[in-house]
């Protein structure tokens, strides 16, 4: 048996954390041979519920569990951290717009950013889920200089899963017959689904979904989920949430199949026209346990224009956080 691997939940307690602690644990980010030790990182008025998720995991008896500790100090949880899933935030309430998210969320990153810097396990992997989780991963990184910044990632894998069983059910197909869709820019109604280099069964898409669909209601769709599903719940996606972040870090660590690519959003190397550094979603292969972006797309008039308009929101949040000071 391998070494424990150190993973670290923040926000641990919440609906997110309850719902991927469990799936870590069962083995599902470094695999069957690899134990882990659980931390779940919460804050004070909350250490007795994530308590209770810490009695839970350990009454599962899962074999690969080699310990949970609940934490509420933020030096403590990364100290020694290889996966951090930065999950605790503010989440959206109905009628809540994510800019207004962003004073509230960036004070919580910059100290989170600072003990990875510090504290973390040379192979440390960070996924940013909470919201604006972009700018959250970029604040983060920002703040851990010491470790290299294609380390610090954030959430678009549940954008394309969505936006997967979206095409899936618009042409009746199983899911696994698609690939090669693609999530580009911000995690948030301005994101750019996009099927122009799709495929089923290996082979593009052609004429099987016309293009009006593909650039109205699909797009519509996919991009007003999040808060579809915050309407129907009054809360955000939780399990779905969860199951993409074990997803995201279980290709980051073990690879991507062969022939497909998944959304990636992470510190651009001023690739497809996206400003250095900005952490913008990108269609992405993980080869030997890093992250590479699929390069060389063909972008259309169309596709160029939604990039541009994602990123521009970026930009404006990556400025109100300068502005801020925060940054
Ligand atoms: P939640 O309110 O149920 O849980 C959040 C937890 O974080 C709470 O238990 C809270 O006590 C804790 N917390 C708050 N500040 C903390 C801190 N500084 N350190 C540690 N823990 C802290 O929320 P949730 O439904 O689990 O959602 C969490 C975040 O994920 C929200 O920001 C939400 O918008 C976001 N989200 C992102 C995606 C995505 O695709 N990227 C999808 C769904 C939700
Ligand atoms: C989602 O995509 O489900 C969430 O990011 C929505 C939100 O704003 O919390």
């Amino acid at each position: 048996m391998a070494t424990p691997k150190t993973v670290t939940i923040t926000g641990g307690a919440g609906q997110i954390g309850y719902a991927l602690a469990f799936r870590i644990a069962n083995g599902e980010v470094y695999g069957s041979d690899t134990p882990v030790s659980l931390r779940l990182l919460e804050i004070p008025q909350a250490l007795g519920a994530a308590e209770g998720v810490a009695m839970e995991l350990m009454d599962c008896a899962f074999p690969l569990l080699h310990s949970v500790e609940v934490v509420d100090d933020t030096v403590d949880a990364f100290d020694g951290v290889s996966a951090a899933f930065l999950v605790g935030a503010k989440p959206r309430q109905q009628g809540m717009e994510r800019s207004d998210l962003l004073t509230a969320n960036a004070g919580i990153f910059v100290p989170q950013g600072r003990a990875i810097n510090e504290g973390a396990a040379p192979d440390v992997r960070v996924l940013v889920v909470g919201n604006p989780a972009n700018t959250n991963a970029w604040i983060t990184a920002m703040n851990a200089p010491d470790v290299p910044r294609e380390r610090f990632t954030a959430m678009t894998r549940l954008d394309h899963t969505r936006a997967v069983a979206q095409v899936a059910r618009h042409l009746g197909v199983e899911s696994s017959r698609l690939s090669r869709l693609t999530i580009w820019g911000n995690h948030s109604a301005l994101q750019y689904p996009d099927i122009s280099h799709a495929q089923i069964d290996g082979k593009p898409l052609g004429d099987a979904v016309d293009s009006e669909w593909a650039t109205g209601e699909f797009m519509t769709t996919v991009a007003q989920r999040g808060a579809a599903i915050i309407k129907a719940r009054g809360a955000s996606s939780a399990a779905s949430a969860a199951n993409a972040a074990v997803w995201h870090m279980r290709d980051w660590v073990q690879g991507t199949p062969a022939g497909d690519w998944t959304s990636v959003a992470l510190p651009s190397p001023g690739l497809y026209g996206v400003p250095d550094g900005l952490v913008s979603s990108f269609p992405a292969v993980s080869v030997n346990g890093q992250w590479e972006i699929v390069e060389g797309l063909s972008m259309s008039q169309f596709s160029q224009q939604r990039l541009e308009m994602s990123v521009a929101e970026l930009v404006a949040e990556q400025e109100s956080v300068k502005r801020l000071g925060i940054g």
